[in-house]
């Protein structure tokens, strides 16, 4: 399959005259978690009480919930990064067909970028604040695709074309400060992807970014999804951000998984007395205009 970086630059060098890239292949669960349970190491406690889902290629599953639910948890979990006390205590999480439980720190490593990356929010506490973006990226490129520095350069600043920052040549030379939240946001996920992960988790990405901002990067992300078959979770307290870009969602609350299906099946027919909730707290905002005029007749 294509990698994501070469479908970016392609779709950037296009400007999108071409059309999506059709099925993204063979369903291969890229992630499976199986009934994951997360405690803390502290005292024991279960804060996460099984958690389950698949990513097959070009699938986006979504994760919604109230703060605290064990969110960002589980995407943590995912990606070998727990905070330091908590630990997997049930289930298991298989990165293409491995189990993470026998990843050594080295296989680690190879996998992070290459195989699956992460955005969350607040983009500057990401990046180092005394380097320049285009320095930061190439880091990157150099390390986990072995390019030279020129090479490296080239690649950056198409990364950058890529994410839809406007002058990518002064993006380049900038420090963090210089740039805008939603610009830092288009920076952080050059980055992740810049090593052509098949599996991005999005935690949050877009939840500091006004409403604007918000819709571009949502844009960026199933640009991805569809050009490169970039699988994608993406954690979010807001339904609306799910509704646009999920396949299937996860509603969580207090560590549990009350209600799990296809986003269509969920938002239209509700069986959670939580999911009903938030989506009644969301109605103010307007779902339709996320889902479109589909989502009324219960499309699948
Ligand atoms: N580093 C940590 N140290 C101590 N407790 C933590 C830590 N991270 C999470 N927790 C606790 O674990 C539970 C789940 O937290 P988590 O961050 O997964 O929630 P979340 O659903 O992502 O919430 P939010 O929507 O606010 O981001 C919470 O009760 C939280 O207090
Ligand atoms: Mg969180």
């Amino acid at each position: 399959m294509t990698t994501v970086s070469e479908k970016l630059l392609t779709r950037a060098e296009e400007s999108g005259t071409r059309g999506p890239a059709g099925p993204p292949g063979p369903a291969v669960p890229l992630l499976s978690l199986r009934d994951v349970r997360i405690a803390d190491g502290g005292d024991g406690r279960e804060i996460v009480h099984g958690v389950s889902f698949d990513l097959t290629p070009g699938k986006v599953v979504g994760i919604v919930g109230e703060s605290g639910s064990g969110k960002t948890l589980t995407c943590r979990a995912a990606l070998g990064i727990l905070p330091d006390h908590f630990a997997i205590t049930g289930g298991s999480v298989e990165i293409e067909g491995t189990d993470i439980s026998a990843l050594t720190p080295a296989r680690w490593t190879a996998l992070r970028g290459a195989t699956i990356g992460a955005v969350f929010q607040d983009p500057a506490s990401y990046l180092n604040p005394s380097l320049r973006i285009g320095r930061q990226i190439a880091e990157v490129v150099r390390v986990k695709k072995g390019l030279g520095r020129r090479a490296a350069r080239e690649r950056v600043l198409a990364l950058l074309r890529a994410v839809h920052l406007r002058d990518p040549e002064l993006v380049h030379d900038q420090y963090p400060h210089e740039l805008s939240g939603g610009m830092l946001q288009r920076v952080l996920i050059a980055a992740a992807v810049a090593a052509d992960p098949r599996i991005l988790v999005a935690d949050e990405a877009t939840t500091a970014l006004d409403v604007t901002v918000q819709a571009e990067i949502l844009d960026l992300l199933a640009d991805l999804r569809d050009r490169a078959g970039l699988a994608l979770v993406v954690v979010s307290h807001d339904l609306a951000v799910v509704a646009r870009l999920c396949d299937e969602v996860l509603v969580m609350r207090r560590g549990e998984v009350v209600e799990q299906g296809p986003t269509r099946r969920v938002l239209d027919d509700p069986r959670h007395a939580y999911t009903r909730l938030l989506i009644s707290e969301h109605e103010q905002y307007g779902l339709e205009k996320f889902l479109g005029p589909a989502a009324s007749k219960g499309e699948a």
